[in-house]
């Protein structure tokens, strides 16, 4: 990986920042993101502004944790190394603590296939990790585990972890996971609502593979799928 690749991935931070901000997913300086490099990451500085964030303020960071740059990494570097260490899936790992899905994380409730694109992240529900200190092991740790076979997951009393094999992935599935979290709670306010099968799960997710959907790999259009027209 060049010194030029690196630049882009900055610019690709800042960007993605910037667009956490103005889809409304985040505010002030809590959440923050990570793209991987060979051995490490690049990772948002802490407590700095993204309206202010520069690519010079990103920081340079190995899986020893040992980093280069002008500020220190976020708080949240354990998860962020963690994750990227533990799971070949993910290139990006983005954190904030969007209104909805963190209303459900105050009180520990997981997102549950009550809407069929649940399934986007990966399972039959979004998971809430048990509470533990920002910037902690114990925090890494819950998080890695309801991210089994998941590609996001609610922390407890705290915000959403969304992963993704791009920027422009991660953002879309937290956009979607956050959008869910909306829904559900307002679906709360009538009882809480009826949740689909194991069947109808299985065969959504059979369909988002099929269809090369959302998160899932492109794949040419095969039996009833359209095909693009060449000429
Ligand atoms: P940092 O500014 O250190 O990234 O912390 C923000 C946050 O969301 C902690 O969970």
């Amino acid at each position: 990986m060049t010194r030029d690749h690196h630049t882009i991935l900055r610019q690709g931070i800042v960007e993605t920042c910037r667009e956490m901000n103005r889809t409304g997913l985040n505010q002030g300086t809590s959440g923050n993101l990570s793209h991987r490099i060979p051995g490490g990451m690049l990772i948002t500085p802490t407590s700095l502004p993204y309206e202010q964030m520069t690519t010079d303020d990103i920081v340079a960071m190995d899986f020893s944790a040992e980093y280069e740059g002008n500020h220190r990494p976020s708080s949240e570097w354990r998860f962020h190394r963690d994750i990227l260490k533990a799971r070949d899936d993910v290139n990006v790992v983005l954190h904030t603590h969007s209104t909805f899905s963190t209303i459900l994380a105050v009180h520990e409730r997981a997102i549950p296939c009550f809407h069929y694109m649940v399934a986007v992240a990966g399972g039959n529900d979004i998971r809430c990790a048990p509470y533990a200190c920002f910037g902690t092991q114990a925090l890494s740790d819950h998080a890695l585990a309801a991210l089994d076979g998941r590609k996001a997951c609610l922390l407890g009393h705290h915000g959403l972890i969304v992963t993704g094999p791009t920027f422009e992935k991660a953002l879309w599935l937290a956009v979607e996971v956050e959008t869910l979290a909306k829904m559900y709670v307002h679906a709360l306010a009538i009882g809480e609502p009826p949740r689909l099968t194991e069947a109808d799960m299985a065969q959504v997710h059979e369909q988002i593979r099929r269809m090369g959907y959302g998160q899932a790999p492109d794949l040419d259009g095969v039996g009833d799928l359209p095909r693009l027209k060449s000429v």
